[in-house]
C-alpha cells in the first residue's frame, strides 16, 4: 500500500503504512514530530495503535474475537483455562506433554509464601476484594524481588498464575470471616479455586461439575481482549521495566472501574434497582439517554464492538444453562433479557451501536455460582491475568520497545511572572 500523504501548513509529508495480518491499516506516525514538529491529538486513544501485537484479533463490526487466530467460540467450547494460558502466554496450543508440564508447574506453586496469609487479616473485613487482590499481587514482589534473568521472569509468571487463585479466594474468605483453605494439588486449577472459596474445613466440599465448567468458561472468555484500558495499563507500567507483580497489580486497579471490568458488579446493582422499581424499564432507558442524568446502561456499549460482543452471546446462553443446572431461578436473568430487548430496539442505542457487552450476563452466572457481587471483578481479573501476562511479555520482547510516553497538546496559561503570596 502506498504511503499516506499529509499536508500540514502547505507542506506535504509521506507517512508509511503498516498493514496487519487481517488487512488492518495503520498509518505510522512514529516520526511525525521529528519531521513535521506536530503530534496527533486522540483523547482516549480511540484511533491510536499503541503496539504491533500477535495475540488477540478483534473485528468490532463483525463481532469477531480470536486468541492467536483461534475463534473464541471454538476455544470456549472445548478448551481448558490452562490450555488457554499456554496459548496466550507461550504463543501456541500445548501438546499433551506441554499441558501436563504447565499443569504440574501451576500445581506446585499454589501455596502462598510463608507468612503471607496473615497479611489478609490486616485489612478491614469491609475492604473491597479488588483492593485486597491488587495489594496482594503487589505484595508478592516483596517475597520474589526483581527477576535477574528470563528464567526468573518465567518462574514469576508461573508463581503469579498459580497463586492468584488463593489470593482471590482468601480476599473473599477474609470478607466473610471464614478461615483460609489450603490449596489442594489433586484438584484442577478451577476446582481448586472453588474449593478454596467454598470449603469450610473440616467439612469436605465436592466441587459441583456445573460450577467447574462455568468457571472454566468464564475465565476463558475473559482471558484477553487486546489493548483495552487495563491491558494498556499493564503495558504502560511494564514499559518502564517495572516488575511483573507491579505491572499486574496496576492492571487490576485499571480493571476495577465501572466503565471497564467493574461494570459486572454495576450491572447487577442496576438490575436490582430495576427490580425494586417495579420493572420500570422505560425510566432506566430514558435516564440512560439523558446525558444530564449521569446514568448509563451498565454492561452496554463497547469501544470496539458496534454490533455484538461474541462473549456476551455465549454468556447469555450459558447463564440460562447454569441456572437450570443449579436449579436456581433468578428473576434478574429475565430482567436482563427484557432490558436487552427494549434497548436493542430503541433508536438511541441502535444509532450508537450499543449492545450488551461481556459484563451484561456474566454477573448473573457469578451470582448463581454463589460469588458475592463485589467479587465479580476479581473473577474477571483471574481470567484476564493470562492475557495481561502475555501482553506484558510481548511488550518486553519487542526489540524496538520503548517506554510508553504519550505527548499532549498544552492548553494552559502561557508564561507569566510568579506573584509572591502577599501581592496576590
Ligand atoms: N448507556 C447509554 N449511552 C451510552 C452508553 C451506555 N452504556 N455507552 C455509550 N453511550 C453513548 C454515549 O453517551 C455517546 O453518546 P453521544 O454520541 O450522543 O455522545 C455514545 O454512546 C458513544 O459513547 P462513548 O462514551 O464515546 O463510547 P466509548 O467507546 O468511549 O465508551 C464504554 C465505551 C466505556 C464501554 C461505554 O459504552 C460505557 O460507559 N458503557 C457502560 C459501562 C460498561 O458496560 N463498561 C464495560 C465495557 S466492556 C469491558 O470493559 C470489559
Amino acid at each position: 500500500m502506498d504511503p499516506a500523504k499529509l499536508i500540514l501548513d502547505g507542506k506535504e509529508y509521506e507517512l508509511p503504512i503498516v498493514v496487519g495480518s487481517e488487512k488492518e491499516v495503520g498509518i505510522d506516525i512514529s516520526k511525525l514530530r521529528g519531521t513535521t514538529g506536530a503530534i496527533t491529538a486522540d483523547s482516549g486513544y480511540g484511533n491510536t495503535g499503541s503496539c504491533l501485537s500477535t495475540i488477540t484479533f478483534i473485528n468490532g463490526e463483525k463481532g469477531i474475537l480470536r486468541y492467536r487466530g483461534y475463534p473464541i467460540e471454538e476455544i470456549a467450547k472445548s478448551a481448558s483455562f490452562t490450555e488457554v494460558i499456554h496459548l496466550l502466554v507461550y504463543g501456541h496450543l500445548p501438546n499433551k506433554q506441554e499441558l501436563e508440564e504447565l499443569t504440574n508447574q501451576l500445581k506446585s506453586h499454589r501455596e502462598l509464601p510463608k507468612g503471607m496469609k496473615s497479611f489478609f487479616d490486616a485489612f478491614p473485613t469491609t475492604a473491597h476484594p479488588m483492593a485486597v487482590f491488587s495489594s496482594m499481587i503487589s505484595a508478592l514482589s516483596t517475597f520474589y524481588p526483581a527477576a535477574k534473568d528470563e528464567e526468573e521472569v518465567n518462574l514469576n509468571v508461573i508463581r503469579l498464575l498459580a497463586k492468584q487463585a488463593a489470593l482471590a479466594a482468601y480476599a473473599y474468605k477474609h470478607s466473610v470471616g471464614q478461615p483460609y483453605v489450603d490449596p489442594r494439588s489433586d484438584l484442577t486449577y478451577t476446582q481448586d479455586f472453588l474449593h478454596m472459596m467454598y470449603a469450610e474445613p473440616p467439612k469436605a466440599y465436592e466441587v459441583p461439575e456445573v460450577l467447574d465448567e462455568a468457571l472454566n468458561l468464564l475465565l476463558i472468555l475473559h482471558a484477553d481482549h487486546e489493548q483495552n484500558c487495563s491491558t494498556s495499563t499493564v503495558r504502560m507500567v511494564g514499559s518502564s521495566q517495572a516488575n511483573l507483580y507491579a505491572s499486574m497489580s496496576a492492571g487490576v486497579g485499571a480493571l476495577w472501574g465501572p466503565l471497564h471490568g467493574g461494570a459486572n458488579q454495576a450491572v447487577i446493582e442496576m438490575l436490582e434497582m430495576i427490580r425494586k422499581d417495579d420493572m420500570n424499564f422505560k425510566k432506566y432507558t430514558d435516564m440512560a439517554k439523558d446525558k444530564s442524568s449521569g446514568f448509563r446502561l451498565m454492561g452496554f456499549g463497547h469501544r470496539v464492538y458496534k454490533n455484538f460482543d461474541p462473549r456476551a452471546t455465549i454468556l447469555k446462553e450459558v447463564a440460562a444453562k447454569v441456572l437450570e443446572g443449579l436449579g436456581i431461578e433468578d428473576p434478574l436473568l429475565e430482567i436482563a433479557k427484557n432490558l436487552e430487548k427494549i434497548a436493542t430496539e430503541d433508536e438511541y442505542f441502535l444509532q450508537r451501536g450499543l449492545y450488551p457487552n461481556v459484563d451484561f450476563y456474566s454477573g448473573i452466572i457469578y451470582r448463581a455460582m454463589g460469588i458475592p457481587t463485589d467479587m465479580f471483578t476479581v473473577m474477571f481479573a483471574l481470567g484476564r491475568m493470562a492475557g495481561w501476562i502475555s501482553q506484558w511479555k510481548e511488550m518486553r520482547a519487542d526489540p524496538k520497545g520503548r517506554i510508553y510516553r504519550p505527548r499532549q497538546v498544552y492548553m494552559g496559561e502561557t508564561q507569566r511572572p510568579f506573584v509572591p503570596v502577599d501581592k496576590r
